[in-house]
């Protein structure tokens, strides 16, 4: 899919904020998932954990950063981040993610930085400066806070990720309807990158929940993710999946979040990637 010399993605650098307000549904795993597959693939990863709930941190076996991204976002200067950026204590085989780890101080940056009256929402955007990894996941907090923001308008692509429960539509619409304002509020627009259903599993009720996000959102539904243990395992244990062995479920846990990656197109350069967009465009918003 990828190949291992990854030079040419420089400067086609991809930025992708996981989002959902809602909690619990799998950002991080997400995150962490996509970053496991990039990584494998050989391509140059950063994490960036804007939750001070630092689930993403500890599942990149970060753990005692001797600066965060608190500090990055503190300081309002461009480049901040990558003096903050520290090596994952993942194993993986050519290229090991570099993460922006979080920190519980990181709640109270928030209402600090809503008192910025030049308007605090691109410093996130603006301390990302000069960072060039091939891909940039940027993990958000569950809420559409000032952090999530930060998330979004730092980013080129929002990736939704939800599970198939009831009313998921209605979470997704609502974030969607927040990626659009963002959309419009930036020099180039936020595409969505599409929507993740996370913890497929085999019930009745979940393949009802899947239907109906399929049959809002269309194309816009781009992969699934299905309930395993290996995958909870894998973030539990400060372990990439694709790290995990022979372990039951682990392969095909991998295999998904490869196919995930590849349904991100990120081969595909920029100019393909806004023409997908537009053609999702309706979907999205028409749900
Ligand atoms: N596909 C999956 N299979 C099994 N367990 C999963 C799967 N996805 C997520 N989980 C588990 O569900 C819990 C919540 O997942 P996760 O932390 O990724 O959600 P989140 O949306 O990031 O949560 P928060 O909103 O608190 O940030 C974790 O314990 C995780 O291991
Ligand atoms: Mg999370």
């Amino acid at each position: 899919m990828f190949p291992t010399g990854h030079l040419h993605y420089r400067g086609d650098m991809a930025v992708i904020a996981v989002v959902n307000q809602k909690g619990g549904v799998g950002k991080t795993t997400v995150a962490l998932g996509l970053a496991s597959a990039a990584a494998h693939a050989g391509l140059r990863v950063a994490v960036v954990d804007l939750d001070p709930q630092a689930n993403a941190t500890s599942g990149l076996a970060v753990w005692d950063a001797p600066s965060t991204i608190d500090d990055a976002l503190a300081e309002d200067r461009s480049g901040a981040v990558l003096s903050v950026l520290v090596r994952s204590g993942w194993e993986t085989p050519s290229v090991v993610p570099d993460v922006a780890a979080s920190t519980p101080r990181l709640a109270q940056r928030e209402p600090q930085l809503a008192t910025d009256p030049v308007g605090a929402q691109d410093r996130l955007r603006i301390a990302m400066q000069g960072v060039d990894h091939d891909l940039v996941i940027i993990d958000c907090p569950p809420s559409l806070s000032l952090l999530t923001v930060n998330g979004l308008f730092a980013a080129d692509r929002a990736l939704v990720v939800t599970e198939p429960s009831a009313w998921a539509s209605d979470g997704v619409e609502q974030v969607t309807r927040t990626i659009e304002r963002i959309s419009a509020r930036r020099p180039q627009p936020l595409e969505l990158a599409g929507i993740v259903v996370n913890r497929l599993g085999r019930t009745r009720d979940a393949r009802y929940w899947h239907a109906q996000l399929v049959d809002t959102y269309a194309d816009g539904v781009l992969g699934t993710i299905s309930q395993r243990a290996a995958v909870a395992e894998a973030s539990a244990q400060s372990l990439p999946v694709h790290g995990l062995g022979n372990r039951a479920g682990g392969a095909e846990a991998a295999a998904e979040f490869d196919a995930l990656l590849a349904s991100l197109r990120l081969d595909a350069g920029r100019g393909a990637r806004s023409g997908q967009s537009e053609g999702r465009e309706g979907v999205v918003t028409g749900g």
